[in-house]
């Protein structure tokens, strides 16, 4: 997409004020752009594959958790021909512990369509890249504008926060995306797209923090409204949070004598979808009756209850889940064993650790 004529939309005196504006941060961002693995350095193309993939792995994650699964990723697979070639349980498998599953599920099935619809070569424009999985409008403007250097509008959190603070936008972000938009639009400017949508990022990363804005250092406290009343962190507003609703489990420990574990695969849709777990029950608002328990376990047994439990926030519930465990040498449908020295390599997910590790700790101590 184009940015939109001056003349139609602003007179001449504000463009050129915005101008001014992305052009200080640009100044900023040669002095001060943080060096991260997927980032072309000055002169360097950079490469679309690694910015997708890095971009798919910041959704909602911060730079210092990406960091150490974007590595093993490019090693692993250095290419888009290599990822595409994979087998879907391996890219599971090195995703687990990131959170956010369906992204890797959505990150195969791109690979997959970019092969064999695009010959292994990412589409060019916004539209076309938002149409492939896992793609929405904000990663394919980033894509755009990151790996093209291609004029496009990337507002994520960060971005929102700092044009927050530098208008003094008067309501909370989720009231007042369409007026945040229209505020970046203004100021992406026509040259260096790219490595501007990189810098509002560190901006908001290094500078414009959520809680103690680095107001001296950043290049623009002469401009920013928030800066002037002398408390800046209170922008963007707030809305008040509900409280997260917390919900009840139990995962189902089971031991062969041999010390091998029984394991399940998620169905592919819905939470950690795809993923693989120690047997739960179902999730309820409430602890769970003694009978249902026994309706959901996966073998008749005697159970014994685990010291402790494990708590798991997501993103729009608390977790709480009791484990059971109990001895057996029969395998439940749609189980299998896994030796414990192997549990680590499954696609196991930060909750799953969790179980592994309360029932370490538990057996140890006894
Ligand atoms: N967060 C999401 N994408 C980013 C990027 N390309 N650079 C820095 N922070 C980011």
């Amino acid at each position: 997409m184009n940015k939109p004529e001056n003349g139609t939309m602003l007179g001449r005196s504000t463009a050129g004020r915005n101008d001014r504006t992305a052009s200080l941060l640009l100044d900023w961002y040669d002095r001060h752009r943080r060096l991260l693995p997927w980032r072309a350095v000055p002169g360097e193309k950079p490469d679309v594959y690694r910015i997708w993939l890095s971009e798919i792995m910041l959704q909602q994650t911060k730079v210092a958790t990406v960091r150490s699964f974007y590595r093993n990723f490019i090693v692993k697979w250095p290419t888009l021909t290599q990822l595409a070639k994979a087998k879907r349980t391996d890219v599971l498998r090195l995703w687990a512990g990131l959170g956010y599953y369906a992204r890797a599920r959505n990150l195969y099935a791109c690979a997959q369509v970019v092969m064999g619809q695009y010959g292994g070569n990412f589409p060019d424009t916004e539209e076309n890249l938002r149409s492939l999985p896992g793609i929405g409008s904000y990663t394919a403007a980033a894509i755009t504008a990151i790996a093209y250097n291609q004029w496009a509008v990337v507002v994520d959190g960060n971005v929102e926060r700092v044009l927050a603070r530098l208008y003094t936008v008067e309501k909370p972000i989720v009231e007042t995306r369409p007026l945040l938009r229209q505020l970046a639009t203004r100021l992406t400017p026509q040259d260096r797209p790219g490595d501007y949508a990189q810098a509002i990022m560190d901006l908001g990363a290094l500078i414009c923090t959520p809680r103690s804005p680095k107001c001296v250092e950043c290049p623009w406290t002469r401009l920013c409204k928030a800066h002037s009343t002398g408390t800046p962190e209170c922008w963007p507003r707030k809305k008040t949070k509900a409280k997260k609703p917390r919900r009840y489990g139990v995962a189902f420990w089971i031991e062969r004598s041999d010390g091998a574990v029984i394991l399940r695969r998620r169905p592919d849709k819905g939470i950690l979808g795809g993923m693989t777990e120690i047997p739960t029950s179902v999730w309820y608002d409430h602890p769970l009756s003694e009978r249902s328990v026994r309706a959901q376990s996966p073998i008749k047994t005697h159970w014994e209850t685990i010291p402790g439990l494990v708590r798991h926030s997501f993103t729009h519930f608390n977790l709480e889940l009791t484990i059971l465990t109990a001895e057996a040498e029969r395998t439940p449908k749609d189980a299998f064993w896994c030796p414990k020295r192997k549990i680590k390599s499954e696609a196991l997910p930060s909750l799953m650790r969790k179980v592994v590790a309360l029932v370490q700790t538990a057996q140890n101590s006894s």
